[in-house]
């Protein structure tokens, strides 16, 4: 069932438009493929990421006025996935390498020496600047998981046409701690995407 060809889900994965309503995805399933993408890197580890699976009639309808021209996406799709930047993800520091500590990653000596340091970097940093720095670990996630969906034979389109401001409070979450990222379509293909042009690496990289 799975589809482990690296050509066909980096390569070949292009962004879906329209897809086939009759085909559900388990929660089980969709957990399944964010515990693969969550294996993605982030800054300190600190996983500043958080996602709200919209999968119901009735959380299709709540969103359908806000994602402006992408609601034949979110209609048909099996699910859309939100990815929020979470602004206070140094409060999950503590835990992480705890974690880290209980599962052989780290002795405890280094654990506490690296929590020390995130805690006196990542605190003092203000909330505007936290939602850049934590942007760059969610695209990381949001690519991963593409690829995820891919391997268990579906298709994706990130997307950042939504309104971004509302989307925290339409979803019910914390709009002071979440900061929309980007949200991503996910089902079966109802017909064949469109490719679509590259620059030349040669045309955009320098050497030195
Ligand atoms: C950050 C970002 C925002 C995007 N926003 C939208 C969007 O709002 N609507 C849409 O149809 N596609 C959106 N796309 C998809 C791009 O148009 C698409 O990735 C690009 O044209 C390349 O096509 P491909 O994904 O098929 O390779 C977005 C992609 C990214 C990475």
């Amino acid at each position: 069932m799975f589809n482990n060809d690296f050509h066909h889900n980096v390569l070949e994965r292009h962004s879906v438009k329209k897809y086939d309503p009759q085909v559900k995805i388990s929660r089980e399933e969709i957990l399944d493929m964010l515990n693969e993408a969550v294996t993605a890197p982030s800054a300190f580890n600190l996983q500043p990421w958080k996602f709200v699976v919209v999968d119901t009639d009735e959380g299709k309808a709540k969103i359908h006025d806000y994602v402006q021209l992408n609601a034949q996406k979110t209609d048909t799709a099996s699910a859309t996935i939100f990815i929020f930047n979470d602004l206070e993800a140094a409060q999950h520091t503590d835990s992480i390498y705890e974690q880290a500590v209980t599962e052989g990653h780290m002795p405890q000596e280094v654990a506490q020496q690296v929590t020390s340091y995130i805690h006196n970097v990542i605190d003092p940093i203000p909330a505007e600047r936290m939602a850049y720095i934590s942007r760059v670990d969610t695209g990381l996630v949001a690519m991963q998981l593409m690829t995820v969906a891919r391997e268990h034979g579906y298709d994706t389109n990130p997307m950042t046409g939504f309104d971004w401001a509302k989307m925290p409070e339409v979803l019910g979450i914390d709009p002071q701690r979440y900061s929309s990222a980007l949200m991503m379509t996910i089902g079966k293909a109802a017909e064949e995407p469109h490719t679509s042009p590259r620059i030349p690496a040669e045309n955009i990289t320098d050497f030195r």
